[in-house]
């Protein structure tokens, strides 16, 4: 299996560290495309030619069998025409646990972080639909403008960050929320922040994992068999932190620049 991951930047290492786990003998193929983060700031238009750039890059230097969006934004703004284009290869994308969150809320009161690009899309807007309507259900929805940009910056523990989480969850606190939704793959990258925020009293939603699962069963229909070694070439298509990239892989890993 050849698989080609892509965020706008850090966010998506959440995912491959998830695949990391579960995938065998595989080659998996990181692009962070940080010359044009933050994706959740952007148009449409503009993140889905972003999306396409990167999975024909994928295609003809990689001859990938699996894309991950390892990115809601970009999920959002592309998953329908790259299956479209593309209708041989696996394609998975990433969208804010909405489901999850609602089967294990207490209070009924469930938050959604995502970025502004995300929340105005159609796709969150029929998650909404299909399942918050089927329980008595109030959501705390906040786009997290200039938070991926914190995150980019290597400014985690940092006083801004601290003060934007606060303002944002300020709501959510004061509401009973009991489970909040991280529907960009960067917000796992303070999530402990936001735990401390909310008190520890809550769940956090994030899909890693979920699709880990789908990638290994998926992989398995093709004929994949699950040993051996994984390898992972990392990518970036502008300035990186390597050392937040190793901290959250876990293992130091060379990052190549690539022009897209
Ligand atoms: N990790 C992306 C997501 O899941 C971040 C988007 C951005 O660059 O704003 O939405």
């Amino acid at each position: 299996m050849k698989v080609g991951i892509f965020d706008s930047g850090l966010g998506g290492l959440t995912v491959v560290r998830s695949i990391l786990d579960v995938l065998k003998g595989a080659e998996l193929f990181y692009i962070a495309d940080t010359k044009h983060a933050p994706y959740g700031e952007k148009s449409t238009e503009e993140i889905l030619q972003y999306s396409l750039d990167i999975t024909d890059y994928f295609l003809k230097n990689h001859h990938i069998d699996a894309l991950i969006i390892a990115c809601n934004t970009a999920t959002s703004a592309a998953i329908a025409t790259i299956r479209e284009r593309y209708p041989q290869l696996i394609v998975i994308g990433t969208e804010p646990g909405v489901k999850p969150a609602i089967e294990q809320t207490q209070t009924g009161r469930v938050g959604v972080l995502a970025t502004p690009a995300t929340l105005k899309g159609e796709k969150y807007q029929q998650l909404v639909d299909t399942h918050a309507k089927t329980k008595n259900i109030t959501l705390y929805e906040q786009a997290c403008p200039g938070l991926v940009d914190q995150i980019e910056k290597g400014h985690i523990e940092h006083p801004k960050t601290q003060a934007m989480l606060e303002e944002w969850l300020a709501p959510m606190k004061e509401g009973g929320v009991d489970t909040i939704v991280l529907g960009c793959t960067h917000y796992p990258l303070v999530g402990e922040m936001i735990a401390d925020i909310m008190e520890h009293r809550l769940s956090l939603i994030h899909t890693g994992e979920a699709i880990a699962r789908r990638l290994l069963s998926l992989a398995r229909q093709r004929g994949h068999l699950n040993y051996g070694e994984t390898t992972l070439k990392l990518s970036a298509t502008g300035t990186i932190d390597e050392t937040i990239v190793h901290a959250i892989l876990g293992r130091e890993a060379a990052i190549e620049t690539v022009a897209l």
